[in-house]
């Protein structure tokens, strides 16, 4: 069965300018070329992405480019829209979709989302599909449905042989950008949902072997409890992914964690 190697994401969101980019690049390169025990890629803002792409080709790691969004179709008249295939002409290796932010403040639709996916599986990239509850959906007691109904539509259509190139991203709405973190046995609980609910959807091999990434709040002094979490494969993380050195100790936490899943076999 194959392993589920940590993965860790750093979002850059609409943060950095070229300069900084670059540097921010350069940093994690420094910090991570080396690591080949997790999967790690990086997702600055389109303008950058060449320029990122050009520093990461330079210097040899697995580390990945990666995009924060796209369009659904491959091209036509979508003005301001960026296609999956047009990103993959610039070297991305993997997109995110459904992203909290894309959800709530700009307003996708779960269907929306869903097309999306269905475009960057299409076009032969990988796909991070990120799946949350806000906090009054949490108050309430929906956030169990919530997770479902957006991993049900997000995954519409989606082929079992595409999912060996989806990752999912569990983040709570109410832990993004607000210091506030799902303590490790709740990410863990929702973790096995998730999963539980990919086993319904497909099998419970395609379940055992599909990442789930937590999001929401990561920093280097809570990181290896999370990623301690049976269930919990790694991190998708924002504001600590603009420091170098924080995402450096963040991704070194995924590193401590995978040694520690090959140690139990
Ligand atoms: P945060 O963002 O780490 O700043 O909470 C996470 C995300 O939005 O992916």
């Amino acid at each position: 069965m194959r392993e589920r190697r940590p993965y860790i994401g750093g979002n850059w969101k609409m943060f950095t300018d070229r300069n900084s980019a670059s540097h921010l690049a350069r940093g994690v390169i420094d910090g991570l070329a080396r690591e080949s025990s997790i999967d790690i890629a990086v997702f600055p803002p389109f303008p950058y992405l060449i320029t990122v792409g050009s520093i990461l080709r330079d210097r040899p790691s697995t580390i990945r480019l990666g995009a924060q969004d796209c369009w659904t179709k491959q091209e036509g008249a979508f003005t301001g829209e960026v296609s999956a295939h047009m990103l993959k002409d610039c070297d991305v290796r993997v997109v995110l979709a459904g992203h909290s932010e894309r959800r709530h403040v700009i307003g996708e639709p779960d269907s929306l989302i869903n097309q999306k996916v269905l475009a960057i599986l299409e076009d032969g990239l990988d796909c991070i599909l990120c799946v949350g509850e806000t906090l009054e959906q949490r108050e309430q007691g929906k956030a169990d449905d919530v997770n479902r109904e957006q991993l049900l539509k997000g995954l519409s259509f989606v082929r079992k042989e595409h999912l060996e190139r989806l990752t999912i991203a569990y983040e709570p709405v109410w832990a993004i950008g607000t210091g506030r973190t799902a303590l490790p046995h709740d990410a863990q609980d929702a973790h096995e949902k998730i999963r539980g609910l990919v086993a319904s959807l497909y099998d419970a091999e395609t379940a055992e072997t599909i990442r789930i990434m937590y999001g929401g709040s990561v920093k280097p002094g809570n990181a290896q409890e999370l990623f301690a979490q049976k269930d919990v494969d790694g991190g998708l993380i924002g504001g600590a992914s603009l420091v170098a050195a924080d995402f450096v100790a963040i991704a070194r936490a995924g590193v401590v964690s995978a040694g520690r899943s090959s140690a139990l076999g």
